[in-house]
């Protein structure tokens, strides 16, 4: 049976563009991925030739088959690529008017039969798809990080979102080996919306000193048999991704649970922003 989107755009090859294109190759797809900042897109390629080399190493992967993953990905900063694309998936930096901007140029450029998907963690999708002439092809996708590994994927339906996208989509994401769950158009979806509030919480019991870092993160692994501390987790997702995450989520619920602890800003004003940067919460060499 033929692949549901064989050929497949990510606008945006940041730590998840990144992440996604390379599981969407790894499936068989072509994928074109979009991205104007030339170092940013030489890192990504050169992420996800680590990545698969690691695979190679790990036996997940003959070198051939990692070959031909890579042979299906191309780089380049015209949008107007993502034309050849059945499915756009939009992978960049979580500000509305900039979603939207895109959107609406995703609209003129793409044939009408393209569907759109955002990958916005916290901001609202139906917003983002009134910026289309086309509200009842576009859905969210939201992967999770590492994108290669976690099997999560959040498939968020507007109001507006017709059920044979949404089921093309869920059937998009089975193709990768991932297990989508069903969303509504909430900030923060399911996972978001219940792990903020804890990592949040997790930020600013460290601030008070009530704890150390490395004792919360025990705690929470070795009482709770989590993979990863949420301190950790912040350095993992990134200071500045979770802190705008938490805005956006406060901006909706106004729940005090979603207002980022002081440090969060701290941290990030400072550039210390967790792993990509060598230094969040810990220190990475
Ligand atoms: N890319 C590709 N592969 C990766 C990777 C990455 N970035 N990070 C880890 N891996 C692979 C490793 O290579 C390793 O594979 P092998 O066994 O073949 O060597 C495997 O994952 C396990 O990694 P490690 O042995 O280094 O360490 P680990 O067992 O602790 O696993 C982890 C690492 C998968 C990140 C695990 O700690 C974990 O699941 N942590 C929780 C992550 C999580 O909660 N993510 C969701 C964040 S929230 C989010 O993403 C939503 C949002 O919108 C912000």
């Amino acid at each position: 049976m033929a692949a549901v989107f064989p050929v497949v755009a990510v606008v945006g090859l940041g730590t998840m563009g990144a992440g996604i294109a390379e599981i969407t190759a790894r499936s068989g797809r072509r994928v074109i991925g979009v991205e104007l900042d030339a170092t940013a897109a030489a890192a990504a390629l050169h992420r996800i030739e680590e990545s698969t080399a690691h695979s190679v190493e790990r036996a997940r992967m003959t070198a051939e088959e990692r070959a031909g993953l890579l042979s299906r990905i191309t780089v380049t900063h015209e949008l107007s690529a993502a034309a050849e694309a059945q499915l756009v998936i939009e992978e960049i930096p979580e500000q509305l008017e900039l979603k939207q901007e895109l959107f609406a140029e995703l609209d003129r450029i793409c044939p009408a039969g393209t569907v759109l998907a955002t990958g916005t963690t916290a901001l609202s999708v139906t917003r983002i798809a009134a910026a289309t002439q086309r509200p009842e092809r576009v859905v969210g996708l939201h992967f999770f990080n590492p994108a290669p590994v976690m099997q999560l994927v959040e498939v968020v339906r507007t109001v507006l979102t017709s059920a044979e996208v949404a089921e093309a989509a869920d059937a998009f994401t089975r193709g990768l080996g991932k297990s989508p769950v069903s969303a509504g158009d909430r900030a923060g979806f399911i996972v978001n919306g219940l792990l903020f509030a804890y990592l949040n919480q997790a930020a600013a019991m460290f601030e008070s000193r009530y704890a150390t870092r490395e004792d919360i993160d025990a705690a929470m692994r070795l009482g709770c048999g989590l993979p990863m501390g949420p301190l950790a987790l912040l350095d993992l997702i990134g200071v500045d991704t979770a802190k705008t995450v938490l805005e956006a989520m406060y901006a909706q619920s106004h729940d005090r649970l979603h207002a980022p602890a002081p440090i969060l800003g701290q941290l990030a004003s400072a550039g210390l922003l967790g792993r990509k940067t060598g230094r969040g919460f810990y220190r990475y060499a």
